[in-house]
């Protein structure tokens, strides 16, 4: 049998590209396919276990799920897993992931040293699983395969916005499907604290809403990201960010009370008390507590943005400072940390802190999350501290996948480390602050971004090619639904919601072709609490519109004619889209916030289709309509209800294919080519070069 070698190439992806996300790091394609029926069965040899039977049964469950056909008994293996070595049952820092994963029409082959290796193997042999011209079928091919970064996580806060250990579970799934193998639980902030203490019970009782984890569930989460390869580390974030355990202990405090949980977002003044005994005595307990029920060895204490008043404004603290020779915020962190670290120690805890950790006298098994910009990252590195990135890849921002993917954790001053140095870089972790996230919305947040950044800490640094990710995006973000997640239903179950008794699909047009933005849109748009019903169209819409990145890419096809007939499709619905709106928008005021919405995509829509024709016809358009039009989409563009309409994106690139974008802007586009002086001349020149015929 012939392979063709293609090393993680994009250019290779991109002629036929395998569903993969994370691409493998070695991928060898040949001729014929594996076909997928109701026989298919699976035998192990070598190692197994509780984790490896429990993962070929969802893996089974899952096909059943993926291709709608039940299993049948079967004693022919479809596919044989062999397991060398006896691992840990808990997975640990550095473990080895590796796999290798061999098709052909005969069988499948799936081996690996570890457990661990067969979990990120299965994931694969599932993503690979698709319908071909004659049934369900798994294309030949041979891979090799382990990750870059040993931590590749996922930050999920839990107490700004609760998340229920359901949805805790099916993000873990996700994670899992996706290779990923840290999960970080942001389980405290001034919001909430958000797990039972049997130490201390008024931090739960008077730290939340009512809302948080037993103990029970807490050891249930861990066992269930364990079964899945997923290391689980907690974050109780101390000094700062601390409110919520106040509300109950006000002595921990640096200031006098009483407290109660906050209910806005931001930077609060309240901090824990970093001179008094009393407070490293209440940790030292909690954290003999906390440390039993989370089995790995790190453990987050946050301290990032203490606020610093009531530290400046106490007395006895500026006494202590003083006597202490601590000078300023800084150093009195620097003690409160150096305090918690050996407190963790005791423990048998390793800490992790956000980058403000960093400072003098840090203990070096320290590993340092950088948020605040790569260069934190370096820094951290280069003074021999372990250290993950978290800058660039804050999910809460709702920026595109793209933007994420572009990012390595070893761009910028961390790529120019000596090797010894660029070694400590651990890999990145995503996260989902939850200010402007409900436990309703939180996967359309997470989902199918997440995916790409997994791309990043898994593969090969040289995958880096955006389309092929876009490519693979679409396919890998339609599989995870069969992993049980739910970015893609809980949007058009929201848009029911605010259709109300109507016909929901003109709401569903007008999503497709919108993006919701992210914290730096929403925070000044209204005074938003944690009381806030998250129940908007901006909080049902994606982040990203893979329906306008579709249009957009059919605009650089033409005058292909599938792609014209997308357009003209596409731009027909958006145009009738005010008119079939109106009815639900009368009887309900979630709705009727859209209908100016409807009205603008509606003339999209309009102008969508009049450059169409334009461009199809080969007529030229006037210079007074290209203005008119790139007039109204200028308005258009600026976002209304903190929603942006992106469908304006490829009715722009259509209007740049048939003019200038403006006359204003004439002289830019049109530069110093020869024959280019006018307005008319501009639009002469772009039509002759697209080798249309001027009738102007
Ligand atoms: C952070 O975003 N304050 C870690």
């Amino acid at each position: 049998m012939k392979f063709i070698l293609i090393l993680a190439s994009i250019s290779a992806v991109r002629g036929a590209p395998l569903p993969l996300m994370p691409m493998a790091q070695r991928v060898a394609q040949s001729q014929g396919e594996l076909k997928i029926d109701s026989t298919f069965a699976v035998a192990t040899s070598g190692y197994s276990d509780f984790r490896l039977d429990a993962a070929i049964k969802r893996f089974l469950e899952r096909l059943q799920r993926q291709t709608g056909q039940a299993l049948t008994q079967s004693d022919r293996p479809t596919l044989a897993i062999e397991c060398r070595e006896r691992a840990s049952d808990y997975p640990s820092l550095g473990e080895d992931e590796s796999y290798e994963l061999d098709v052909t029409t005969s069988g499948a082959k799936l081996q690996a040293r570890t457990v661990t290796g067969i979990l990120r193997g299965l994931e694969t042999l599932s993503q690979l699983i698709g319908p071909g011209p004659n049934g369900w079928r798994v294309p030949a091919v041979k891979i090799e395969d382990r990750p870059r970064f040993a931590w590749r996580g996922l930050m999920i806060d839990v107490a700004r916005h609760w998340m229920p250990v359901s949805v805790v579970e099916r993000n873990l799934a996700g994670m899992a499907a996706v290779k990923l193998n840290v999960f970080h639980w942001h389980l405290s902030d001034d919001q909430g604290f958000r797990v039972e203490s049997k130490r201390y019970p008024r931090l739960h009782q008077n730290g939340s809403d009512g809302n948080y984890y037993s103990q029970s569930e807490i050891r249930q989460v861990v066992a269930y990201a364990r079964d899945r390869g997923i290391r689980v580390i907690p974050e109780f974030d101390i000094p700062g960010h601390t409110t919520a355990w106040f509300a109950g202990y006000p002595e921990l405090a640096s200031a006098p009370g009483p407290y109660a949980i906050e209910h806005k977002w931001g930077v609060f003044k309240p901090a824990m008390a970093p001179t008094r005994e009393e407070t490293y005595t209440f940790l030292d307990n909690l954290i003999g507590e906390m440390a039993a029920l989370f089995p790995d060895p790190y453990f987050h204490i946050g301290g990032d943005e203490v606020e610093g008043s009531q530290w400046k404004n106490s007395a006895s603290i500026q006494a202590f400072a003083r006597a202490h020779r601590l000078a300023g915020q800084g150093q009195l962190h620097a003690y409160f940390n150096s305090r918690v670290s050996k407190l963790l120690k005791k423990h048998g805890k390793i800490m992790i802190g956000w980058d403000e950790v960093l400072t003098d006298g840090l203990s070096p098994d320290t590993v340092i999350q950088s948020w605040r910009g790569s260069p934190s990252l370096a820094e951290a590195a280069a003074k021999g501290y372990r250290s993950i990135l978290s800058s660039g890849y804050y999910l809460d921002h709702l920026q595109p996948a793209g933007l994420h993917y572009a990012i390595d954790p070893l761009d910028g001053k961390a790529g120019a480390l000596p090797p010894e140095q660029a070694g400590r870089i651990l890999g990145g972790e995503a996260c989902m602050w939850a200010e402007y996230v409900s436990a309703e919305n939180v996967d359309t947040r997470v989902w199918p971004r997440m995916a790409a950044i997994a791309e990043r800490f898994w593969s090969p640094r040289e995958v880096r090619d955006t389309d092929s990710m876009y490519e693979r995006l679409d396919l890998v973000s339609r599989w995870l639904e069969w992993s049980g997640l739910e970015h893609r239903s809980a949007s058009r179950r929201m848009l029911g919601r605010i259709a109300g008794g109507a016909n929901p699909e003109p709401f569903r047009i007008l999503a497709d072709a919108s993006e919701a933005l992210g914290i730096e849109g929403r925070r000044h748009a209204q005074q938003y609490t944690s009381l806030t019903p998250l129940n908007r169209f901006v909080d049902a819409v994606p982040p990203e519109s893979e329906f306008a990145r579709h249009l957009a890419s059919d605009v650089a096809r033409l005058p292909d004619a599938v792609a014209e007939a997308e357009l003209r499709s596409a731009f027909s619905q958006w145009s009738a889209l005010e008119i079939r709106i109106q009815p639900g928008a009368e009887s309900s005021s979630f709705a009727k916030e859209l209908l100016p919405r409807a009205r603008d995509l509606s003339m999209v829509g309009s102008i969508g289709l009049r450059a169409l024709d334009f461009l199809v016809k080969r007529q030229p358009a006037s210079a007074d309509w290209l203005r008119e039009a790139n007039l109204e989409l200028d308005r258009i563009e600026k976002p209304v209800g903190e929603v942006n309409l992106a469908g304006v994106r490829p009715v722009r690139l259509l209007l740049a294919r048939i003019g200038p974008q403006s006359v204003a802007n004439t002289s830019v586009r049109c530069g110093n080519e020869p024959g280019c002086n006018s307005t008319t001349t501009v639009l002469n020149w772009k039509f002759q070069r697209d080798g249309f015929k001027i009738t102007q």
